[in-house]
């Protein structure tokens, strides 16, 4: 079963990223240490985690960062309104082709969910997911199904406004799959080869994947993250048209 630390080296290896920061430690064996990225940062206010930054995330962005981070985790405090603070200053030292990742955004149970905290033992997502599901407009956020549900934000340059929709358990669990742009690890991770592309006068084009974007008949057509992941999810042998 895939974690979220080979989501984060699968990142790493692919896009070359080089600068990691991990917001919420706990026990650097089980996902930093193996992190392989050559520079790496982590923040957490409990000792025992011995991150570089021993202090809370907004104490370590109000401190600032000198360069910007390619690959940034958050996994800090689980509640939707930190998690959207935490989000917001990694955005703003991230790196133009950087990645950011959001652990729990597709909690199994509601009872998992519950913010406070009721009680320090047992499974605890938070309700990262309310705000997961505000990045899911963006062709650039996706939310790969391991692991607890791993969101994927690709920095494509385009201005950050979250939708502001709030949704209750019962739509979330419903929904979940188009809510939080939920897609397999195979999805995610095995580059399409080719795709086909039926005019409606019948003509049928075919288009090569090039990683960044799809070269065809009709000239280059540049796709965020997410319009790929559709194209290689729903329409391995036929597509319904380019993005608007
Ligand atoms: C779920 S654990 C992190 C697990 C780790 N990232 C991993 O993948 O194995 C959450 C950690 O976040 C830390 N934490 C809680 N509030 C935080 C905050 N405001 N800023 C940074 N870290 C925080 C906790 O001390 C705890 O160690």
């Amino acid at each position: 079963m895939k974690t979220r630390t080979d989501l984060l080296n699968f990142l790493a290896e692919k896009y070359n990223l080089e600068r990691y920061l991990e917001i919420g430690v706990q026990v650097p064996e089980l996902n930093f240490d193996k992190i392989k990225c050559a520079i790496k940062y982590g923040v957490d206010p409990d000792p025992s985690a011995r991150a570089t930054f021993l202090m809370t995330s907004d104490e370590a962005f109000n401190a600032g960062f000198r360069n910007k981070f390619d690959l940034i985790f958050i996994d800090g405090l689980h509640t939707a309104e930190q998690v959207k603070k935490d989000f917001e200053n990694a955005l703003k030292v991230l790196s133009p082709n950087g990645f950011i990742v959001l652990h729990d955004c597709n909690p199994e149970k509601e009872e998992h969910t519950i913010v406070p905290r009721p009680t320090e033992r047992g499974h605890w997502n938070g309700d990262v997911y309310k705000f997961a599901c505000q990045l899911s407009s963006y062709e650039d956020f996706v939310t790969v199904d391991i692991d607890n549900g791993c969101g994927v934000w690709r920095n494509g340059g385009g201005y950050y406004v979250p939708s502001g929709s709030v949704w209750v358990w019962e739509d979330f669990d419903t929904n979940r799959k188009e809510l939080l742009n939920l897609v397999t690890w195979d999805e995610f991770s095995t580059p399409l080869v080719q795709a086909t592309y039926l005019f409606p006068n019948g003509n049928v084009a075919t288009f090569g994947w090039d990683d960044q974007q799809i070269v065809g008949l009709q000239g280059q057509y540049s796709f965020g993250l997410q319009q790929k992941i559709k194209l290689h999810s729903d329409h391995r042998t036929q597509w319904n048209g380019f993005p608007s």
